[in-house]
């Protein structure tokens, strides 16, 4: 990778919208057909950036290979697979809560099942509390479990909550908040701190003119 390219890992999805208007912000012209290509790698010249759309929860995995100089990604992802990157900045979007989900009469059972896209987050909440449960990995539509049930509780995101309210569940007990963060593979940190910092001073700027 040449000197003060910035390969930057982006997540495809509900992040990626917020994350190029945050950059956009920050005065980084980025063409309007990135938003809708179905191109995995975007070069922008002018900018001596590139842009690889990545599945959010690939993106730290780019970055601690050093595929990928940064990239961006919801806390919820970083807590779940602790990889080995710096965390650079939080950048405010996608604002949203890990938490404790279930049927608005959930009772205590005698062999407690828990369904969550994030298996190591929800057992290390339950270890903590002394609580024994059972840990069902899925990889979506999560709230299904309690309404089948496959699990009395999920652990998940929620945004807007409408997911809960048009499934008839409750948020039980709220885990921790999540936005996106900057994070960077720890060698392209030394080697091209003069372009990571430039592009942290200004996603700061602009974090701080929403504030
Ligand atoms: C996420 C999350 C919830 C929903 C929360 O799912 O797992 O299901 O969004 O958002 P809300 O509070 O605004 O309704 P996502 O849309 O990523 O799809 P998934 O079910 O495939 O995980």
């Amino acid at each position: 990778m040449s000197e003060d390219l910035l390969r930057i890992a982006m997540p495809k999805g509900r992040i990626y919208k917020k994350a190029a208007a945050l950059f956009r912000e920050a005065g980084f012209d980025l063409p309007e057909d990135l938003d809708d290509s179905r191109k995995l790698i975007i070069p922008v010249p002018e900018l001596r950036m590139e842009f690889i759309m990545a599945k959010p929860v690939d993106v730290p995995t780019y970055v601690e290979y050093g595929v990928t100089d940064l990239g961006i990604v919801g806390k919820d992802v970083l807590v779940e697979d602790n990889r080995d990157v710096y965390e650079l900045l939080d950048l405010g979007i996608a604002r949203c809560r890990m938490s404790v989900i279930g049927l608005p009469d959930w009772k205590p059972t005698l062999h407690p099942r828990v369904a969550t896209k994030y298996p190591v987050v929800a057992s290390k909440y339950f270890r903590e509390r002394g609580q024994q449960v059972e840990v069902i990995k899925l990889n979506g539509s999560i709230e299904l479990a309690p309404l089948i049930g496959l699990a009395d509780r999920i652990v998940d995101m929620v945004e807007t909550g409408t997911t809960l309210r048009e499934n008839g569940l409750v948020e039980m007990e709220k885990m921790f908040d999540i936005t996106s963060r900057l994070i960077a593979n720890r060698v392209s940190y030394r080697m091209k701190s003069e372009a990571v910092q430039s592009l942290c001073d200004r996603l700061s700027a602009a974090i701080a003119v929403r504030a």
